[in-house]
């Protein structure tokens, strides 16, 4: 019922729309579009109304339901399966559950806020009510499970290539999830699997960006490791950030699927930042410096110790220490 008012209101752009057209349009009373219409109001849909005009649409929230987003995906596959919700946990939760129960490749569910939203190493993600992209897309890859760690790569590689096609030209990666502005966050990859030993039955990846959350609207202890889209003065709907991501991600997997990842880890190195640079790694119970010198061809990261021995992190908290260069 509400999309349909709000359909009512698209049709007539910037115009009075009288609440006895609206109530046969909908087959309803006016008493009950009156209800929807202070319903979409609290939604953050500014409505004007006049007694003897009717309503009239003033400005939408930023949303991503499937009303604002039908037309702009150009994607085949990536989208070809759209769960919208306006509050979940975690996408990632909802988009392991539908995967199980046999969702098709493609599957994007996406919610206009987490209330439980996950990230690396058991940390949560702020994922406030319209402020970014909080969404998770489920892919059923050929290859074996292996190579599933690179997944991660090619969606920070589509992400950072959306970004700077959006004029973040400043966006680059820190491996191995990790898609920063000038040192700061913007946004954040959490890949899942299901598989067998020879199968991968099921990959998620959970995507979270900061779209247009201001500075002293995140928790404190975020305020100066975090930025966003609006706050690196891109100022975008979301639906054009999930349409130009989802544009990349589809081009990238397609090109993985035919000819392998060699193309995403030579893009992994053009945009990454931590290349040649000093890092500190956090493993589990051990802790090390050294130069960042390269990804190998499973996208593990090799890192050159003091003492000129390699060691290869698989998985790890990075940190870039502050500007020295091999
Ligand atoms: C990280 O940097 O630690 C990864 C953060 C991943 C956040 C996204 S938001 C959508 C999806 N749902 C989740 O609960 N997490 C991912």
């Amino acid at each position: 019922m509400r999309d349909t008012i709000i359909e009512f209101f698209k049709k007539n752009e910037g115009k009075f729309v009288s609440g006895q057209a609206m109530s046969d349009g909908c087959n309803v009373s006016r008493t009950a579009i009156w209800k929807h219409i202070q319903a979409l109001r609290n939604r953050g849909y500014e409505i004007e109304s006049s007694t003897k005009k009717g309503y009239r649409l003033i400005s939408s929230p930023d949303l991503v339901s499937p009303l604002e987003v039908e037309g702009n995906l150009t994607t085949k596959i990536i989208g070809c399966n759209y769960q919208y919700q306006e509050s979940t946990e975690s996408t990632n939760t909802v988009a392991r559950n539908l995967a199980i129960k046999g969702a098709k490749e493609g599957t994007i569910v996406i919610a206009e806020e987490q209330v439980a939203g996950r990230g690396r190493i058991q940390r949560g993600w702020f994922s406030p009510y319209t402020k970014g992209l909080w969404m998770s897309i489920i892919l059923r890859p050929p290859f074996l499970p292996m190579e599933a760690p690179k997944c991660t790569l090619m969606a920070a590689v589509a992400i950072t290539k959306a970004f700077h096609e959006l004029g973040l030209t400043d966006a680059r990666i820190k491996w191995p999830n990790d898609i920063l502005v000038n040192g700061k966050k913007i946004v954040g990859i959490l890949t899942e699997m299901q598989s067998s030993m020879e199968q991968i039955h099921f990959i998620i990846i959970g995507i979270g960006v900061n779209v247009s959350i201001k500075k002293d609207e995140f928790p404190e202890e975020l305020q100066e490791i975090a930025t966003s889209l609006a706050m690196e003065g891109i100022s975008v709907s979301r639906t054009k950030v999930l349409a130009t991501i989802a544009k990349y991600l589809e081009a990238q997997y397609l090109d993985v699927c035919e000819n392998g990842f060699k193309k995403v880890l030579e893009d992994w190195r053009k945009l990454s930042m931590m290349l040649g640079k000093e890092v500190q790694v956090n493993e589990i119970n051990n802790s090390y410096t050294g130069f960042a010198d390269d990804i190998d061809c499973d996208g593990n990261l090799m890192v050159t110790l003091h003492d000129g021995s390699v060691k290869r992190v698989v998985a790890g908290d990075i940190s870039v220490r502050a500007m020295k260069e091999k």
